[in-house]
């Protein structure tokens, strides 16, 4: 099984080389045996092999052959998997890759597809920017970031998401023409949002913020931003 990554876990420092800060939780409450069960028998077959870390020397560029032709999209952050299931349900004829370092996240959504019986998905159960490393470029024909962790405090913004170190390489991976997907509660994430995704390389697509897509499934953190009185913004783009 792929270990998420962890900042604090010596392991995932072999070579020594400068460690690729990850400022998220990986683990959280206490898995239940269930989950357990399906992280040792689930994950490992859904996990893309090969992407590694970033100072792993074993990691190999992904062969887009292995999905079969079909096109290849991308969701950043899943959480507990909702989207990401939702999604394959409804797009049988694409294979969507789910990204995201949270353990419980990860159980959570391995729980979801047994249930949905979906077969097109494919899991890198760490940091995304690992999995970026490995694409080919142009691969990928539609993202989605939907909640992105907010980081409210003005020096933290440069860790969230919308940041060239992140954007510069999901530009690079996806194809020309291919959308990408914002969905957000935070009106400052918006706001960053509108700035550094059109100079990395992806032009808006106008549509009223508060209106969501169509095939669009409400995530746990639209659920608790709605309790909490925030409004969602949905985003889109297209990757020039
Ligand atoms: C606020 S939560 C939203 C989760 C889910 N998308 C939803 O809407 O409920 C943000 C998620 O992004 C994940 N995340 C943060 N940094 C990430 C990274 N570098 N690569 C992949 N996922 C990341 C976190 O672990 C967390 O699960």
């Amino acid at each position: 099984m792929t270990e998420p990554a962890s900042p604090k876990d010596p392991r995932h420092h072999p070579s020594g080389a400068p460690w690729r800060n990850f400022y998220g939780r990986v683990h959280g409450k206490t898995l239940r045996p269930g989950q357990k069960h399906a992280l040792e028998h689930d994950l490992g077959p859904l996990t893309l092999a090969g992407v590694g870390w970033a100072d792993n020397p074993d990691r190999s560029p992904l062969d887009m052959a292995d999905f079969g032709g079909r096109p290849v999209w991308l969701e950043i952050g899943f959480g507990g998997g909702e989207h990401l299931v939702h999604m394959a349900a409804l797009h049988p004829q694409v294979v969507i890759i789910g990204a995201e370092p949270f353990i419980n996240g990860v159980a959570m959504l391995l729980g979801k597809i047994r249930e949905a019986g979906v077969t097109n998905l494919a899991l890198h159960p760490g940091d995304v920017r690992d999995l970026l490393d490995v694409l080919p470029d142009a691969s990928i024909a539609k993202a989605f970031l939907n909640y992105p962790d907010p980081w409210p405090k003005a020096r933290h913004h440069r860790r969230r998401f919308v940041t060239p170190g992140h954007l510069d390489p999901l530009h690079r991976v996806m194809a020309p023409g291919a959308e990408f997907r914002v969905a957000t509660d935070i009106p400052d994430y918006v706001r960053q949002t509108l700035e550094e995704v059109p100079v990395a390389g992806f032009d808006r697509i106008e549509h009223p913020m508060d209106v969501a897509w169509d095939d669009w499934r409400s995530t746990r953190y639209e659920h608790k931003a709605l309790r909490e009185g925030r409004a969602p913004h949905y985003l889109t783009f297209r990757r020039r």
